[in-house]
């Protein structure tokens, strides 16, 4: 259970931890205190003291003495990063997507950086929330994770107006469509909406179901502005049912790769249709508990996950070109959100006690990530016809592979219950607020973005940043 990071300079901590305190440290503390005046280079100032005893205090705890020699001196590096990175971003004059000069800026290539005005709720604030991602309130004793904006290199995003938002989806319905991480998103854009509403028993479910894990749908309405936000489950996003008659014993499902998933009735007319999936296109989750392939009325028995994976993409590209109407719906497809089981998988591998993000330059291509290279591929090839169907991409993965700090990690189960085992982390799922508001804030921007295009070119007026 020792954490890994990727810091290039962790081997060598015992050399370089000398250095960096004294005649390199200070020079780099009047970097920070430069940029970012003296109010916020005392606060970092308290993070730092603050980081420097959990790490120690943590220790006597997991019993993690081999890994706590090596954690501290990789902490130090990251933060001298992250004051370069300040010092940095304090000379670039950035224009703001929304205008026409943002046209073209790759809002998806950026840096974290550290904003202390986040984040834009607190969980106790909002109750539509699953506990297992009220990670403070479940014990997660530090609250860095929800401290970083996401900063495109090329141009500023708006900041997050819920009011604007909910404003320009009067009357109108968005729909998240895919697995929990799906889901996962889905809450932390009902939260960040809410702050916008000061009646919150306006906000409802028009069923009146609770928003506890079950497996269904839920359908939010926020009553002032009739509008609804709603969460499918569907985390192959294709059919999964019953094998054809007389099949072995041993198919106990198929997922039909040629059929949408029974929901896309209620959600074909949708106008904003948020699709994700992908942590599920795998053996575990499929052939070994007896889900196996199937297109037409044939079982491919020996048709593995990742094929399968890009079948079903190519069918919801179809589904798209012949079903939807894309002068009413907007579609976005999220990229795969990336997971950070260090050293092992869920059983084994580890994200806990990861307090900062990655920030410096050690990372993984998202191509690495099988699931965001299938999605990507097969995108571009139906962009790339004399009919390009129009699915804007929420290329978010690479971005959040850069958050190992930001997820739920032992912080899952509620107060009374305590903070899980070690060997039962996850670090999957992401703790809000955090990552996922992130995520929304660009679809914010995009959305926004898009309609300032569609209203004679003229930019919309939002407070930047
Ligand atoms: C920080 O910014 C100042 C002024 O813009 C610049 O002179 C200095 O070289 C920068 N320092 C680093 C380490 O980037
Ligand atoms: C997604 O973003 C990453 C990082 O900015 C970039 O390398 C990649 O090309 C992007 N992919 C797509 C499909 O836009
Ligand atoms: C509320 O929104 C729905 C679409 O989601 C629309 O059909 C209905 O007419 C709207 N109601 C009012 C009163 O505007
Ligand atoms: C598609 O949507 C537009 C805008 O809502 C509407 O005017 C049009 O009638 C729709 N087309 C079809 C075929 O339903
Ligand atoms: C787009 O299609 C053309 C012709 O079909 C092909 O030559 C080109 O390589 C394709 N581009 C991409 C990015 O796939």
């Amino acid at each position: 259970m020792l954490l890994k990071t990727t810091l290039p300079f962790q081997e060598q901590g015992h050399e370089r931890m000398p250095v960096l305190p004294h005649h390199r440290g200070l020079k780099h503390l009047k970097f920070v205190a430069q940029s970012l005046g003296l109010l916020g280079f005392s606060f970092l100032t308290v993070c730092f003291v603050f980081l420097f005893g959990y790490y120690y205090g943590d220790r006597g705890n997991d019993g993690a003495v081999a890994g706590g020699l090596f954690r501290y001196p990789a902490r130090m590096e990251s933060l001298v990063w992250l004051n370069l990175k300040l010092n940095g971003s304090h000379d670039v004059e950035r224009v703001d997507f929304l205008w026409e000069e943002g046209d073209g800026c790759d809002v998806f290539e950026g840096d974290w950086v550290w904003d202390d005005s986040y984040p834009l709720y607190r969980s106790r604030d909002c109750r539509l929330l699953d506990q297992g991602f009220r990670c403070s309130e479940n014990g997660r004793p530090d609250d860095f994770y929800t401290k970083w904006r996401w900063q495109p290199r090329g141009c500023n995003l708006p900041r997050f107006d819920a009011r604007l938002m909910l404003e320009k989806l009067r009357n109108k319905r968005l729909v998240f469509v895919g697995d929990s991480i799906g889901r996962n998103q889905w809450e932390s854009l009902l939260c960040m909406l809410s702050t916008g509403v000061s009646d919150k028993a306006s906000i409802y479910e028009v069923n009146g179901r609770p928003i506890t894990k079950h497996k269904g749908y839920l359908v939010f309405k926020f009553g002032e502005f009739n509008c609804t936000v709603e969460y499918y489950r569907a985390p192959f996003l294709v059919l999964q049912s019953r094998p054809p008659v007389g099949s072995p014993g041993e198919i106990k499902t198929t997922l039909k790769l040629d059929q949408m998933d029974w929901t896309s009735r209620k959600w074909k007319d949708a106008d904003v249709l948020i699709f994700n999936t992908g942590h599920w296109w795998n053996y575990e989750k499929t052939i070994r508990g007896g889900c196996y392939f199937q297109e037409g009325a044939e079982v491919k028995v020996e048709m593995r996950a990742e094929h399968a994976y890009q079948r079903a993409i190519e069918t919801v590209m179809h589904w798209i070109r012949n079903e939807v109407n894309s002068s009413k719906t907007r579609i976005f497809f999220r990229t795969f959100s990336p997971v950070h089981f260090r050293g092992g998988d869920w059983r084994t591998g580890s994200c806990h006690l990861e307090t900062l993000p990655e920030l410096g330059s050690s990372l993984v291509p998202s191509e690495n990530w099988l699931q965001y290279k299938i999605i990507t591929d097969t995108l571009a090839v139906h962009s790339n016809t004399s009919e390009p169907i129009e699915v804007n991409i929420l290329n978010i993965t690479h971005m959040s592979s850069r958050r190992k700090d930001g997820h739920s990690s032992l912080y899952y189960l509620s107060p009374h219950m305590g903070p899980a085992s070690i060997r039962r982390q996850d670090c999957s799922h992401w703790c809000l607020p955090g990552v996922p508001d992130s995520w929304n804030e660009l679809l914010f921007a995009l959305y926004l973005k898009h309609e300032s295009s569609q209203l004679s070119k003229s930019p919309v007026h939002v407070a930047p940043k």
